[in-house]
């Protein structure tokens, strides 16, 4: 037994439970000697059984038997081996029952249960073996719900045996202790299933390993010798299927022989030899002539019923006569000779392969090994030194590749409807890329998605497959790989080290087993110095759950401790690029695992509580930054996780349901907007401070889907009692700028912003104060802020959130329009695409939004008015589909107007009859409206309608304080009144607009204005 198994372990194992039905009566019946004896040969039955199949036997309770497979180390069959043992003891009873039944008129029987899972395993030498977890208790209910003579299996042990068994479904079983019925199988036979009769799904890639194969056959056919190829690859990756598909491009006069080593039994030296030749049968009789008598014997020795070679023989014997019916064969035509599963062979059977390579000659023979890296561990020489000899590593699948086999799978499957009916692209896209490459991961990953759905745990086939391959390690490299899945798929030597803490030689004690593992291909080298990968995610994932918790948690904490103090003194920058790493959200995350682990194996810690907060903490900043970098949906996760481990009660609920409710509404998920506020009150109960602000924040978002109208006075008296509180009167100005915004008071809207942004100071909130500098910033655009300030409030957050392209776009937007208006359109274009690119790659909606909107505004400055009215026609509806009906309506209007400069008063004309029939609009919309109306009017000649029309829009104008909406719209009054030949009220109309436009310092439109005095102005001395 490994020395490993000295210290708990978190394993996967198959447990069995067997036990006699009707001993009471047995005991009635027999007298108690004969009574023991019957026992006796009972539970040394069952135990043969046991031990035969690689189990263990752990206790004996009563007249059961409790028997565990996958311990000392597990093997991809535990489950079919812990079948098996129940089927031989169960055959066991029925002979010993049978014998008794004459002459003491009892019935023996015995029924079975078996589950697999996860469970501790405690091996003390002196105290024996002891396995603990609900895997146990399962297996037990399953045996007590098992009916006479009948094994019955749970899912998971089901499941893993699926392909050599028959079973059947029984109903769901509710099992006392056991919250959820368990499903459960009941054994029907022992028979395989064979999955390989027809390969559903075409073989996908693997030309050039088929080249290689056929070239190594012709050289053989060719040169008349023997050679040996032998393809090498892990477990699923498809060596078999590569065989299978090679034999099928063989000329039919070619012989085969094939045969795979079991992975254990007695005198299984030359169990795939005797295989081999079952498929010589029809032509056994000509060969057979050619045999001499001893070799005959021999063979047929191998092939007859029983576990292996007639007992008499001489192993050498038997491979001489081996050698010489290959001869014989090769003699004949050429013959290709298949090995499979090769890792599991005896000595004496490579012996033989080598033996009879180097022997033959003048025939030809081709042998084609096929085995799992670890053959090179029992034989690091296979092959060397033979000149015909050469290895075929067979690599993983690309992507492509394994997307091919995906859609494949799908396929095959299609007659399914509900397969189908399931097929998003996402599920597969989770199947392409956590197979790692390797088809038989994804075969069965794709069966428990169809089975169970996208989020199913990986199948416990492929965590049985890995963990066998695990077990293998030894202690060093278990240690190692143990503390590198705890730091994650990607590891450096320098943090396994930090995991050795005090311990001087850490070097020296990675360093060898890191080697090995290496050359085991578990791990490979990451793409930057002393960095490595687990070669396999799924691996990574199997290491992690195997290894006991108590030491994950310790070592999570160790990293994040680690990690922090690394970022305190600088020697690492948590952002650090150039490792290839995103090292965000590290601390946090070994924190929260640190936390969840304790919570779940020491609940009563004393440091549990601190340690709680502290994850909470990590995870909110790490959520907020997420934020500040509209990293929408991962700011949502982080915050929401951070919001389920900060206790309740704690005050920082408050900031945080804000700060939900803005990465939600910026993802434009509505119900989470509000369900955050709802939490962080239900979460703070009684906290008036909390229910202010969320009051305040339900009005902000009332406006932002448009659902109602704010009641700021009484919100207002309510805050004069929480003079101190800056974090609801800092959202209360912004709410007070977005209703005076939505009057057009600009320049108040802004002075409210300020008011915030003061605030967003006090409470030291970056995210909050770059956000309203971000908003003052766009109001630039709209306030009577003179464009040249503009453009330097622009630059200075330009060089402020440098290199952060989120926040950076509504700065771009705002620098591009003002630049328009200094008439510098090809700058303003220029800057547009920048930001546009920036919203597009990083999937900002609503900044979209706004690069549309200002890139109509620069195109009508430029005079494209076509190109204009269909970008505002789709600014608007982006604006709708993001659930912004009021700015939509804005941008409707500004459509139409294009469409007017274009001429084109009969499209026009009819979007305002559709837009009228919207109902009320705020301010901006009615006054373009009117204004619009007016225009249409007059070009229709009706100028006194028209007239009225202007001159009513002129007054509601002095309601707004956006100089270039009156600038515009009065230059459309303008020429209302000149239409109608009132050419007085004309010009005063064009120069006042000339006055907004310059107080503005719009000198692109200041400068139209002049020349529209200069061709229709009536000389006022002005
Ligand atoms: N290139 C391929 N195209 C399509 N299917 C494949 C391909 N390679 C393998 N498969 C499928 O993946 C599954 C696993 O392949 P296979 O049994 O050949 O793996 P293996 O390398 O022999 O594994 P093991 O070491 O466990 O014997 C099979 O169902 C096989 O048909
Ligand atoms: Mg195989």
């Amino acid at each position: 037994m490994n020395a490993r198994s000295a210290r708990p372990a978190r394993r996967n194992v198959v447990v069995l439970f067997v036990d006699l039905v009707g001993s009471t009566e047995l005991a009635e019946r027999l007298d108690p000697e004969l009574l023991r004896q019957v026992l006796d040969r009972y539970y040394s039955a069952c135990t043969a059984g046991v031990l035969e199949h690689g189990g263990v036997v752990e206790k004996y309770i009563g007249d059961a038997i409790m028997a565990v497979f996958g311990v000392p180390v597990s093997r991809e069959d535990d489950a079919l081996r812990a079948i098996r043992a129940a089927h031989s003891a169960l055959a066991a009873v029925h002979t010993l029952g049978a014998e008794l039944a004459p002459t003491h008129g009892i019935h023996l029987d015995a029924h079975c249960g078996i589950a697999s899972g996860e469970a501790m395993v405690v091996d003390m030498p002196g105290s024996g073996l002891r396995v603990i977890g609900d895997t146990v208790n399962t297996a037990a209910r399953l045996q007590g719900a098992a009916k006479s003579g009948e094994i019955l299996l749970g899912d998971d042990a089901a499941r893993l045996a699926r392909s050599h068994i028959r079973v059947e479904e029984v109903p769901p079983l509710s099992l006392k202790g056991k919250a959820k019925p368990v499903r459960a199988w009941r054994l029907l036979s022992l028979e395989a299933t064979d999955q390989h009769q027809d390969d559903d799904v075409p073989l996908i890639g693997r030309s050039d390993e088929l080249a290689q194969l056929a070239h190594a056959y012709q050289r053989v056919v060719r040169d008349r010798q023997c050679g040996l190829v032998t393809l090498l690859g892990e477990p699923g990756i498809g060596k078999s299927r590569l065989v299978r598909e090679f034999l099928r491009t063989l000329p039919e006069h070619a012989t085969v022989l094939a045969g795979q080593c079991p992975s254990y039994g007695a005198g299984a030296t030359f169990r795939p030899i005797a295989e081999a030749l079952q498929s010589l049968r029809g032509s056994w009789t000509g060969v057979a002539a050619q045999l001499d008598a001893m070799s005959l014997r021999a063979l047929q020795g191998l092939t007859a019923p029983g576990d292996g070679p007639s007992t008499e023989l001489h192993v050498e014997e038997t491979a001489r006569s081996i050698r010489s019916l290959i001869e014989v064969l090769g003699q004949q035509s050429p013959t290709v000779v298949v090995l499979d599963n090769l890792h599991w062979a005896e000595p004496t059977l490579l012996e033989l392969i080598e033996d009879t390579t180097a022997w033959l000659a003048d025939v030809s023979v081709l042998f084609i090994c096929v085995a799992r890296p670890e053959l090179l561990d029992i034989r690091p020489n296979w092959g060397g030194g033979m000149s015909c000899a050469f290895t075929v590593e067979v690599p993983r699948l690309g992507q492509e590749q394994m997307t091919c086999l995906v859609a494949e799978l799908a396929a095959s499957r299609s007659a399914d409807a509900e397969v189908v009916a399931q097929s998003a692209d996402t599920a597969y896209l989770s199947v392409v890329r956590g197979s790692d490459g390797n088809p038989l991961f994804a075969e069965l990953m794709f069966e428990v998605m169809v089975e169970e759905g996208a989020d199913a745990p990986p199948p416990p086939t492929i965590q049985a497959l890995l963990a066998a391959r695990l077990d293998r390690l030894g202690d060093a490299e278990r240690e190692v790989l143990e503390r590198a899945a705890t730091i994650g798929q990607t590891f450096t030597t320098e943090e396994l080290a930090v995991l050795w803490s005090g311990d001087d030689v850490a070097d020296l004690a990675i360093d060898v087993p890191m080697r090995q593992l290496l050359r085991q291909r578990l791990i490979r080298r990451g793409s930057y110095p002393s960095s490595f990968q687990f070669a396999q995610t799924l691996a990574r994932e199997t290491v992690y759950t195997m290894t006991r918790k108590e030491l994950r948690g310790a070592w999570h904490l160790q990293l994040a401790d680690w990690l922090a103090g690394q970022a305190h003194t600088g020697q690492r920058d948590p952002d650090e690029i150039e490792t290839g790493q995103p090292r965000h959200g590290e601390i946090a995350h070994h924190l929260e695992a640190a936390c969840r682990i304790t919570h779940e194996i020491h609940p009563g810690d004393p440091d549990l509580p601190s340690l709680t907060v502290r994850a909470a903490r990590a995870l909110i900043s790490d959520g907020g930054q997420a934020l500040y970098r509209k990293d929408l949906s991962a700011a949502i996760a982080l915050l929401e996780r951070g919001r389920e481990l900060l206790p309740r009660g704690d005050s920082g609920h408050r900031r945080l349901a804000l700060h939900i409710c803005d990465a939600a509404f910026a993802h434009s998920d509505r119900d989470r907007t509000y369900a955050a506020l709802d939490i962080a009150e239900e979460l703070l109960p009684g906290d008036r401070r909390c229910a202010l602000t969320c009051a305040i924040q339900r009005d902000i978002l009332a406006i932002r889907f448009g659902t109602g109208r704010p009641a700021l006075a009484s919100l207002r008296n309510v805050l004069a009692e929480y003079p101190d509180d800056d974090l609801s009167w800092c959202r209360f100005h912004q709410l007070d700028a977005m209703v005076l915004l939505a009057q057009d008071q600009i320049g108040a809207a802004a002075i409210a912003l300020r008011e915030a942004l003061g605030r967003s100071r006090s409470l030291g909130d970056r995210y909050e104060e770059d956000r309203l500098l971000g908003g003052l910033c766009e109001l630039a655009q709209w306030s009577p802020m003179p464009v040249r300030e503009g453009l330097e409030l622009c630059a200075s957050l330009l060089a402020r959130f440098a290199g952060d392209r989120a926040i950076l776009v509504p700065v771009l937007v705002t620098q591009a329009r003002l630049l328009g208006l200094t008439g510098d359109i090809p700058g303003a274009r220029e800057v547009l695409d920048t930001a546009e690119r920036y919203a597009t790659d990083l999937h900002l909606g609503l900044a979209s939004i706004a690069v549309t909107q200002v890139r109509g505004l620069v195109e009508s400055l430029a005079g494209q008015h076509a190109v204009a009215a269909t970008l505002f026609e789709r600014a608007a509806a982006m604006s709708r589909s993001a659930g912004q009906p009021a700015p939509a309506r804005a941008l409707d209007c500004y459509a139409l107007r294009e469409l007017l400069r274009h001429g084109d008063v009969r499209a026009a004309a009819d979007g305002l009859e559709r837009l009228d029939a919207d109902g009320r609009s705020p301010l901006r919309g009615e006054l373009l409206t009117t204004v619009l109306r007016a225009l249409v009017t007059s070009a229709s000649g009706h100028h006194i309608e028209a007239v009225a029309l202007a001159t009513r829009t002129a007054e509601r104008l002095r309601s707004t304080d956006d100089l270039c909406l009156r600038g515009d719209v009065l230059i459309d009054v303008a020429n209302v009144y000149h239409a109608a030949g009132r050419t007085v009220d004309a010009t005063d109309a064009a120069i006042e607009a000339k006055r907004c436009y310059t107080a503005k310092g719009a000198d692109l439109l200041s400068g139209r204005a002049r020349a529209w005095l200069a061709t229709f102005g009536e000389e006022t001395g002005e």
